[in-house]
């Protein structure tokens, strides 16, 4: 550092933790240095979810969130506005990616056993994350005000007047209206904008500080605190800056790389990233033949749809909610299910790998059928695999306190690739 540099960060140091902050959370966070391809994703979710700020800033320039306005508006970007199909296409697109990764980072999770003590609040502030994405998508779909924003809106909020009793005041409030309209549209602006990004921002902090607080997992699942020099530096430990920063800068250009592709390629994704029926106006008048919502979504609308019988006194429509809600909520109890002494697959016997191999299938093809209309057969097939998504839940305590895992090492065996 030259003198300048160094009087500046002295002055701010006196002031602000700023070295401190730095080397406790990057100069000295001390990362397993058996780290591979799975261990990019976090870095990606940030980049993503940087990416949608910065592009969301710039769409909300030229973006009229109003009934009437919504629609030439994201069209007037699209073709008017200098850039403005690039911008747009890189928060729509923006939002698949998103997901993506986020799916990819959780099962990496699943894989390593991230989420076993003493990580378990990682796992929780990631799953109220995954929640928070998931509300922000749905908000922001609504924007663009065409047939699919607003059926695919009627169809989710109608889902909260199944609860009983307080049902149809809640949809009301949701609503801000007796229907979809441009009160509802500008609420969702409002949330879509300012509340969710806010809280995903304080939420991805509070993930970082409970995960340095732990540290790492790593590949091989062994903790790298139980093996320390005499400077109290784990052995298999390596500072985050400069090996992994610059291991995640070349990751960042690659992903970067291909997903300039699908934006330039195929930012539509033949429909599945930005649906065929979204690039019609809203008409309340008109119900599209077929709704459903957005692929990441698609696995749980299988699961709400799978359920086709009225049971005690409780609706279909309603057993649909719970479940779907449910489908959800269990990955909350994922650190509890799990007995197994061995936290990653490296090491668990064929139980658990062929129950996460299961677990994975039925969770694409639940996401495959539910972007289709449904039939009669489709319906059998989700509810079997509904069934057997949730089984792989429920039996867990009990595949994982059997199986037979091989003898984990005492230090980490294999370097980064
Ligand atoms: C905006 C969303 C998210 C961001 C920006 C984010 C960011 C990160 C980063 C940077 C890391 C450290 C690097 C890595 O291990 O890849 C990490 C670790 C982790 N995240 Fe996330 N994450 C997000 C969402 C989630 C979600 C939805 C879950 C699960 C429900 C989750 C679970 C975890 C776990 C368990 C770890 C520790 C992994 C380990 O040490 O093996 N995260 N996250």
């Amino acid at each position: 550092m030259n003198t300048i540099a160094k009087n500046l960060v002295g002055w701010i140091d006196q002031r602000f933790p700023l070295m401190s902050i730095w080397n406790e959370h990057i100069a000295q966070y001390y990362a397993p240095k058996n780290f591979n391809i799975w261990y990019y994703f976090g870095i990606f979710s940030m980049v993503m979810f940087v990416n949608q700020i910065l592009t969301g800033i710039w769409l909300t320039m030229n973006y009229k969130p109003s009934a009437i306005e919504a629609f030439s508006s994201v069209e007037y970007i699209m073709r008017d506005v200098d850039w403005g199909w690039l911008i747009r296409y890189m928060h729509s697109t923006g939002a698949s990616f998103f997901f993506i990764v986020i799916y990819l980072h959780m099962f990496r999770a699943l894989m390593y056993g991230s989420y076993k003590k003493p990580r378990e609040l990682i796992w929780i502030l990631g799953m109220f994350l995954y929640l928070t994405l998931m509300a922000e998508a749905f908000f922001g779909y609504i924007l663009p005000w065409g047939q699919m924003s607003y059926w695919g809106a009627q169809v989710i909020i109608s889902l909260f007047g199944a609860i009983p009793f307080v049902g149809e005041s809640l949809q009301t409030l949701i609503m801000g209206d007796y229907v979809v309209s441009d009160a509802t549209l500008n609420r969702f602006f409002s949330l879509h904008v300012i509340a969710l990004p806010f809280a995903i921002a304080g939420l991805v902090l509070l993930h970082i500080l409970a995960l340095h607080e732990v540290g790492s997992n790593n590949p091989d699942g062994v903790e790298i605190k139980n093996h320390k020099d005499s400077e109290g530096k784990p052995l298999d430990g390596i500072p985050f800056h400069p090996y992994y920063t610059s291991k995640d800068f070349v990751g960042i250009v690659v992903f970067l790389m291909i997903f300039a592709g699908v934006i330039f390629f195929a930012p539509e994704m033949g429909g599945y990233f930005l649906e065929h029926n979204n690039f019609i106006p809203a008409n309340p008048m008109q119900t599209p033949e077929h709704i459903a919502p957005v692929w990441y979504f698609t696995p749980f609308y299988s699961i709400l749809r799978a359920n086709t019988v009225n049971f005690f006194w409780i609706p279909a429509k309603l057993w649909g909610v719970i479940f779907m809600g449910f489908a959800v909520m269990i990955f909350f109890l994922l650190p509890w299910l799990d007995r197994s002494p061995v936290r990653s697959m490296r090491y668990k016997g064929w139980m658990s790998r062929t129950a996460l191999g299961i677990f994975v299938l039925s969770f694409l093809i639940l996401g495959y059928l539910g972007a289709l209309p449904p039939t009669p057969a489709r319906t059998i097939v989700a509810q079997i695999f509904t069934v057997i998504y949730f089984l792989f839940f429920l039996l867990m305590p009990i595949y994982t306190s059997l199986d037979k895992n091989k003898k984990v090492p005492e230090r980490i065996t294999t370097n980064g690739h």
